[in-house]
């Protein structure tokens, strides 16, 4: 299975998230359609409910995520959103990303938590790793490798160091799935689908735009 990965990060409003779809929604009218891939989208979690409607509204073959959960259970913990809350909505979370790790002080236990959250709610977590030496718990069959200096810079690692990073992970920690994300784009997008061992991407700027998005879905499928 391949995945394409959608990360709006604290993009957009409502009717940003509305034209989004509906922009979107045109270009797949005969647009590629892939069994063997998964589209996951992962908005803000206040339009996790709306982009399920607008989802169902078009018929488009896409799941959801969350960009992150509680290390919690329900309870007392203002600003938290649960897993079992998320779950109602989306099938993954993205968890442990560099901005989360950096921004919000996320430390390897506190990562180790949501991803217990999550398998307990059903959720399956997209474990976000800057390179051999993140932990990684047993619970985790999805990884993002994101190089920090790749993110939201314009200069994406080279498909060839992500594969041997690839390949590294893998044998280490025996983990299904392995995505590339930093900088992917429509340019290229196929080196990465191209690789043996990465199963997809985790793509940030390049999925604001339903046009640039579209494109690169339809590059990664004629790709692999
Ligand atoms: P980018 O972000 O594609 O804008 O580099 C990727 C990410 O941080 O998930």
């Amino acid at each position: 299975m391949k995945y394409i990965v959608a990360n709006w990060k604290s993009n957009k409003n409502e009717g940003e998230v509305n034209e989004w779809f509906d922009n979107f929604s045109k270009l797949m009218t005969n647009g590629p359609i892939s069994s063997g891939c998964e589209l996951i989208l992962c908005p803000p979690a206040v339009y996790l409910s709306l982009c399920r409607n607008l989802i169902k509204k078009y018929m488009l073959p896409m799941l959801l995520g969350a960009q992150n959960i509680s290390p919690f259970n329900v309870g007392a913990y203002t600003g938290e959103i649960t897993a079992s809350q998320v779950r109602e909505f989306a099938q993954y979370s993205i968890v442990g990303h560099s901005e989360r790790r950096k921004n919000f002080c996320e430390d390897s236990k506190m990562i180790d938590e949501k991803v217990k959250q999550a398998k307990k709610a059903g959720l399956k977590s997209i474990l976000c790793i800057g390179g051999l030496d993140t932990p990684i718990s047993p619970d985790v069959s999805i990884i993002a490798y994101e190089p920090i200096n790749a993110i939201g810079t314009g200069h994406p690692e080279e498909s060839s160091e992500a594969e041997a990073i690839a390949e590294g992970i893998k044998s280490k920690y025996g983990v299904e799935s392995f995505l590339y994300g930093g900088s992917v784009d429509e340019k290229n997008i196929s080196s990465y689908f191209q690789e043996e061992e990465i199963d997809g991407v985790l793509v940030g700027g390049a999925s604001l735009d339903a046009l640039k998005f579209y494109n690169l879905i339809h590059k990664a499928l004629s790709t692999s």
